[in-house]
């Protein structure tokens, strides 16, 4: 029997909300059937020790740091997933590809355009292997919305609309955080924060807009500070982006929404793509759950329940609905894959091109706002 292959070894450099959640990945990575390859969480950074400790419980990490360069020094790493707020993006990622690993980069890739580019550019220059995260298209029915489209089995694209909501920002007293303030979240506020899981299908489809017209709503412009006070909160809290796409040589108008004041939403992801012969859409809010049509005399949607059918496959059961841990864990099962050259025509994770040109999007939506013009790209 030949020795299985060794692990590669992560290091994730911001142990909050998202490192937490890769850890929980790897530790049930088991539960994959198919995966080639198989991670090893072995340093973790984070200046706040409390965020460190919780790592402790971890059997694999053996590296605990509160400087990141300090980490990225150390040879047994291959790969580091960083998990910044996005004024530390563009710093942290170069460091990570001059120091000689690979990047899983969240979004959205640097806190703006031109950070990103200098990101994707120099991780050409060196040849690192470089994605940028994003859960959704790894979902059964977003995979299967893929397949669909891209079999032409639609007709002649009608419209098509992208979103992401949430609704917890609509409470007043939620205290400030980074994500709030421009000089942490950026200028593009909300499409920062939730633009990457809109754009990545649309992207990945080859609908990138050619027109933007924007409305961007910042609607608490205070919010608590956490001591007694009151902080500004000075990013945008919603955007809708009328955008036009090229499609076989039409003009197909699609929306891309981004909000955090969307009434009784919690991170509901949702794509519909309507055409002349058929059509798919589908919410986070059913997630095993894939609606389509197709033309006849009398159109009606059908609804159809995938249950667990992922990209790679897993032990879990057939009929079981999937949930954000398990398309995190797909996507990591991609990237890594994809990093070994076995991904196998499954679906790859967001490009460094593909964050260059979302952010491309967010900067053509921004001067719309300023001057409520049409923004050609
Ligand atoms: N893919 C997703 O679905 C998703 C969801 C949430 C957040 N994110 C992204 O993840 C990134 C981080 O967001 P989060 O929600 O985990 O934030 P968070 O605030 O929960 O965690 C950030 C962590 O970074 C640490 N940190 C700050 N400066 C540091 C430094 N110089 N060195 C080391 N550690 C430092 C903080 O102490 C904190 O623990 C952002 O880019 C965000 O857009 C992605």
């Amino acid at each position: 029997m030949s020795a299985a292959p060794a692990p590669v070894r992560v290091a994730v450099v911001g142990a909050g909300l998202m490192g937490r959640e890769v850890a929980s990945a790897f530790g049930r990575w088991f539960a994959l059937l198919d995966c080639p390859v198989r991670p090893e969480l072995t340093a973790v950074c984070d200046l706040n020790p409390k965020a460190l400790d919780w790592f402790r419980q971890v059997p694999t990490v053996r590296h605990f740091e509160s400087d990141y360069r300090a980490l990225l020094a150390r040879p047994d790493i291959d790969v580091a997933y960083v998990a910044l707020p996005h004024d530390l993006h563009e710093a942290a990622y170069l460091e990570v590809i001059r120091s000689g690993k690979d990047l899983f980069a969240e979004k959205p890739f640097g806190i703006d355009l031109a950070a990103a580019r200098r990101v994707r550019d120099e991780a050409a220059r060196l040849g690192r292997f470089v994605r940028v995260s994003s859960e959704f298209p790894f979902l059964p029915a977003a995979n299967r919305m893929f397949k669909l489209i891209k079999s032409g089995e639609l007709g002649r694209l009608i419209e098509i609309r992208a979103a992401f909501h949430h609704s917890s920002d609509l409470d007043p007293n939620k205290p400030i955080n980074w994500k709030r303030q421009v000089a942490h979240c950026g200028a593009a506020g909300v499409m920062n924060d939730l633009g990457m899981h809109v754009a990545h299908l649309p992207l990945r489809l080859g609908w990138k807009p050619k027109t933007v017209h924007a409305t961007l709503q910042k609607i608490y412009r205070t919010r608590p500070d956490g001591r007694g006070g009151t902080a500004p909160c000075d990013t945008w809290d919603n955007a809708s982006l009328h955008t036009t796409v090229e499609i076989g040589g039409e003009t197909v108008p699609m929306t891309l929404e981004m909000k955090r004041m969307a009434p009784t939403e919690t991170n509901t992801w949702i794509f519909e793509a309507l055409g002349t012969d058929r059509g798919v859409r589908h919410s986070t809010k059913e997630p095993k759950t894939l609606w389509t049509y197709s033309r006849g005399a009398e159109q009606t949607w059908t609804k159809v329940d995938l249950g667990f059918d992922t990209p790679f496959k897993t032990i879990t059961g057939a009929i079981f609905e999937p949930g954000f841990p398990d398309v995190l864990m797909q996507m990591w099962a991609a990237f890594l894959a994809e990093r070994a050259g076995a991904l196998g025509g499954r679906f790859g994770c967001a490009t460094p091109d593909e964050a260059v040109a979302h952010h491309e999007i967010w900067a053509a939506a921004l001067e719309s706002q300023r001057g409520q013009s049409v923004v050609t790209l």
